[in-house]
């Protein structure tokens, strides 16, 4: 039967017919570059070329992709899920190490982001801050403003001088870029993010709209109210277009059945009536903090059902832009994550996972998208009068649009909670005759947590779609036919009613569908259940009628020949008709047909003359059995050489957060931000300390820990602590030596006044006891504010030896290290940092696309007090916080690893108080396609002896002569309990 349908499709369809309908809706894949567009909006929608637009939009993070090859392959799956734009964050802390200087290279290269945007066939929505928030460091804010004058997000000098630095640059970028140009595709630019909560500077908003005017912006501004709270809608600062963000489903995925009820959004359209509504966040996901459940709860609370419902409700409250964050969430690698929000993965729950696999809500987006896209009618509709349901526990919604008549009903649950699964008909009156009760056969399931959206009265192609009870996924003209795919759920009764002058012609060519002809209408009825693949040809169209499962095999993509559909990969990349040829790219999981609906004769796939797909070569991956090993930490011995190290002396701060403790400890005010750091104080012995209290801001979840003269006094969480001097400790004259290691687990987002400003670092110490005196050095990442890894950049490393010996990278000499396995007891001695390094030679097959992870375990009952930083390559892959969690698994980004050569895995292990460690380190394989595309090997460099050089330890003890200054305040609140670690409970995040 297949087969037969496959050279039925393909004969019949020869004519070469010019692109129609959805095609206009997203930017043709090979636009020339010269051509002008404009970009334009009204009350109902944003209007490209005069056309209105439904904006079905993609959240997409390509800092969380250190990868730019990769970023064509989230992309591609992104148009090819039917979004029709991205939406982009761009991250000034990202591309900022130290002020004045910027980085568009490599990964940061977002020119060639937003080419790879346009070249997908997407639509951008600009996002360029100067703050984004998106759970990452600072909030967007690089760390150096921390030491710099001006509240944040105000228009005080200091920060729209440094604000201004960037925004001049990223808004050039952009601007070149603008549909309005014809030299890209962006066609929205965003102002600020969510700018409210206690602040309202109109005319800090106003200044960043007109920098954005001024850099040759000239694409609508929009705002993203954090709410629908009515912030910005007019006035002052007020950009063009109010838009607002939805997350009803809220961050705790703990209880990921446990939904809201959801929020109908349509009065807010009262609020700015000349322009549409749009969410520019919609809920695609939730993120998960440390302690949090782990992602597949999130995945869950906002899954299929949740997608479909909120997005048509959205519809039906005359949202005519939405986009979905996360589409593909990606790795918070290397220090880039807000420590309040997130560990390491930022899957997000999202439809496209971290390891770019393709869920299940991936193929709901894609059965909406394709909707939004092909039935044009819906970017511009008014409200009407809805028919009552004949059950009061469903709730009906009513649009028309207003030119052409089609109407649009979304039936869901009254409370959308609910689980019970309920039946209706409903009245239909429109310019095709009343119907009393639709459908005329049976009844419109809606089941728990399911939400329908028909259509009536649509012209759909060249046919009259009275009305379907199935719902449509896509429709299109190929060669001389209208081709349309409606689906329902498995079981499900469904009716379509066509109109025509006279009985059609109906063949049913696959499925149980019957058919009456109400000639004095001239309605034709088709009835039948969904299951499966029915498939119908009346006069010149073909009817495809699929269940929700069926949906997933289908694909199409809007060629500049023509739209087509294919059945059959798991993914269809880029469809080109050249000549009579149909040349398909994409991916599969299994060998299967591949059966098309174009206006072609011949298929390729994947360059080769075939239609059948192929499955993935099965992959073997090396275990990581042997390793070296290598204690280090040697800055805890009191004969460390620092002399080369930063002395922290300074008796004012820059940062107007620190004003207390002198001299100035904390990290960001000498240049050290990311990471771990090194302290080092002296006091001359007096012989009477007792202890010694201290105070460093780590950030939830970071730790610090502390030795005298080499012993080990203890680690606490953030927050202040008192460490007791056990007796012999203290020299028994001269210079004592304090080595404090301190974490700084990411700053603040700014969601309170200058709260992104809060200090990292030691803030405070003071010797109990002895009236002495304590002077400091400082010790973090090499380069400080000019990181000398400008390819992987200043988020990748923080201050550890090792990585200021060049321990993580591939190429270091560990010939001399200790050979070990992590599964024994070598080297778990107790606390201290120690570093493993392994090699894992791969040889991955060339031509699909594996999906690599590193999972890290303890075996049950050994201790978990230890965390560990993971390098792959030199890259910072990932925190396994073994006490905390959820975490254990760690994707490698694509690119990252050699896929035919030798991988460097190296973890640097710091234990607290136990000998502990991990127990294993296995690479996994999540997920391989035949397809893919080419990702390159990320450029980045290898161990040079020169860079990583480090002075030989151990040599002699520099006294520091630098003044004695008495702590201007105590610590906070400094406990004399033996040194335990204090540290917020797991899961409590104090984001919003
Ligand atoms: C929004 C914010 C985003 C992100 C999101 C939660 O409020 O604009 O940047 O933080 O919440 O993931």
């Amino acid at each position: 039967m297949k087969g037969r349908w496959r050279s039925l499709l393909l004969a019949a369809l020869l004519t070469v017919i010019p692109l129609t309908g959805p095609a206009a809706a997203t930017p043709a894949q090979a636009k020339p570059r010269t051509q002008e567009h404009t970009v334009a909006y009204d009350q109902y929608s944003v209007k490209v070329d005069g056309e209105p637009l439904y904006i079905w939009g993609a959240e997409f993070h390509y800092f969380r992709l250190p990868s730019p090859d990769a970023w064509r392959d989230v992309l591609q799956k992104i148009k090819a899920d039917g979004f029709n734009a991205v939406s982009l964050y761009f991250d000034w802390g990202y591309h900022s190490a130290k002020p004045g200087s910027y980085d568009f290279t490599g990964i940061r290269d977002v020119e060639r982001l937003l080419d790879e945007a346009e070249r997908a066939g997407l639509y951008v929505i600009a996002r360029p801050g100067p703050y984004i928030n998106a759970e990452v460091s600072g909030g967007g804010f690089p760390a150096w403003r921390k030491t710099r004058k001006g509240v944040n997000r105000t228009s005080e000098t200091g920060y729209l001088d440094d604000a201004r630095e960037w925004m001049s640059r990223i808004n050039r970028i952009i601007a070149r870029h603008q549909l309005t140009r014809g030299t890209g595709t962006v066609i929205l630019y965003q102002v600020e993010n969510e700018y409210q909560g206690g602040r309202h500077d109109a005319d800090y908003m106003q200044t960043l709209i007109e920098w954005a005017k001024s850099d040759g912006i000239d694409v609508p501004t929009f705002v993203n109210d954090g709410g629908a709270n009515k912030n910005w809608v007019s006035g002052k600062g007020a950009p063009a277009i109010y838009g607002f963000d939805a997350y009803p489903q809220g961050f705790d995925c703990s209880q990921p059945d446990a939904w809201k009820n959801l929020p109908d959004y349509s009065y807010v359209n009262d609020w700015k009536p000349e322009s549409p509504l749009i969410i520019p966040e919609a809920q695609g996901g939730a993120f998960d903090p440390w302690g949090g459940t782990g992602y597949q709860d999130c995945a869950q609370l906002t899954g299929t059902d949740f997608t479909r419902v909120f997005s048509k409700m959205n519809i039906a409250a005359g949202v005519t832009g939405q986009s979905f964050y996360m589409t593909y969430g990606g790795t918070n690698w290397g220090w880039l994550a807000d420590p309040n929000a997130v560990y390491t993965s930022y899957d997000y729950g999202a439809p496209i996972n971290e390891s770019r696999q393709l869920t299940d809500k991936y193929q709901e987006f894609k059965r909406l998208g394709y909707f939004v896209n092909s039935v044009r009618s819906l970017a511009r509709t008014d409200r009407a009068e809805a028919p009552t349901p004949s059950d009061e526990a469903l709730r009906v919604d009513r649009r028309v649009n207003p030119d052409d008549g089609t109407q649009f009903f979304t039936v869901r649950h009254a409370d959308t909670r609910v689980k019970d699964k309920d039946e209706t008909t409903l009245s239909l009156t429109g310019a095709d005759g009343d119907y009393p009760r639709v459908p005329q056969q049976g009844t419109i399931t809606v089941d728990g947590r399911d939400a329908k959206l028909l259509v009536a009265g649509y012209d759909l192609g060249d046919q009259r779609l009275v009305y379907s009870t199935s719902e449509i996924m896509t429709h299109a003209r190929v060669g001389d036919r209208d081709v349309a795919l409606l689906y329902g759920r498995k079981s499900e009764a469904g009716e379509t009613v066509l109109r025509y002058a006279k009985r059609p012609k109906v063949t049913v060519l696959d499925g149980d569908v019957t058919t009456a002809w109400d000639a004095e209408r001239g309605d034709l009825r088709l009835d039948y259940t969904h299951d499966g693949l029915a498939r119908v040809l009346v006069n010149g169209l073909e009817l495809l009628i699929a269940d929700t499962a069926e949906t997933a095999r289908w694909w199409r993509q809007d060629t500049a020949a023509g739209p087509v559909l294919v059945r059959g990969p798991s993914l269809v990349r880029t469809a080109e008709l050249d000549d009579g040829t149909l040349k398909l790219t994409g991916d599969s999981t299994d060998a299967s047909k591949i059966e098309v609906i174009a206006d072609a004769t011949k298929v390729t796939w994947n360059g080769r003359e075939t239609a059948v797909t192929s499955a993935p070569h099965p992959i073997e991956l090396p275990e990581l059995t042997t390793w070296k090993y290598k204690e280090e930490a040697p800055e805890s011995a009191p004969g460390f050489d620092d002399s080369a190290w930063t002395t922290a002396a300074r008796l004012s701060a820059n940062n107007a957060e620190l004003d207390g403790s002198l001299p100035v400890l904390a990290m960001d005010e000498y240049g050290y931000h990311h990471g771990d750091v090194w302290y080092r104080g002296r006091f001359t012995t007096t012989g009477k300390a007792t202890a010694i209290a201290l105070n460093a801001n780590t950030g939830p979840t970071g730790q610090y820990a502390v030795w005298l003269n080499g012993s080990y006094l203890g680690s606490s969480g953030d927050g202040a602590h008192t460490f007791d001097i056990p007796a012999g400790t203290l020299a028994a004259e001269g210079d004592n030596v304090l080595s404090v290691l301190v974490e700084n687990a990411g700053h603040n987002e700014e969601w309170g006044h200058d709260y992104s400003k809060e200090p990292r670092g030691l803030l405070g110490a003071e010797v109990i006891g002895g009236a002495t005196t304590l002077t400091w050095k400082i010790q973090g990442g090499r380069g400080a504010e000019n990181p000398v890894d400008t390819a992987r950049g200043q988020y990748n490393n923080g201050g550890l030896y090792g990585e200021r010996a060049g321990w993580s990278l591939p190429g270091y000499p560990d010939n001399g290290w200790s050979r070990t396995t992590l599964s024994g007891q070598t080297g778990k001695t107790g606390p201290g940092v120690r570093w493993y390094r392994t090699t894992a030679g791969l040889d991955l097959p060339r031509g699909q696309d594996d999906a690599i992870a590193l999972d890290l375990a303890e075996p049950k009952g050994t201790s978990t007090d230890y965390r560990a930083q993971i390098f792959v390559n030199g890259w910072l892959i990932g925190r396994y916080l073994a006490d905390t969690g959820p975490q254990t698994r760690f994707v490698i980004p694509k690119g990252i690893l050699h896929e035919q050569g030798g991988n460097t895995i190296a973890l640097a292990v710091w234990s607290t108080e136990k000998a502990s460690g991990p127990g294993s380190a296995t690479l996994v394989d999540l997920g391989a396609s035949a397809g893919g595309i080419r990702v390159r090997t990320v450029d980045a460099p290898s161990y040079d002896a020169r860079t990583y050089a480090m002075p030989a330890s151990g040599a002699r003890v520099t006294v520091s002569a630098e003044p004695f200054l008495s702590p201007a305040r105590p610590p906070r609140s400094p406990s004399r309990s033996p040194c335990r670690r204090t540290r917020r409970p797991p899961g409590t995040s104090n984001w919003r």
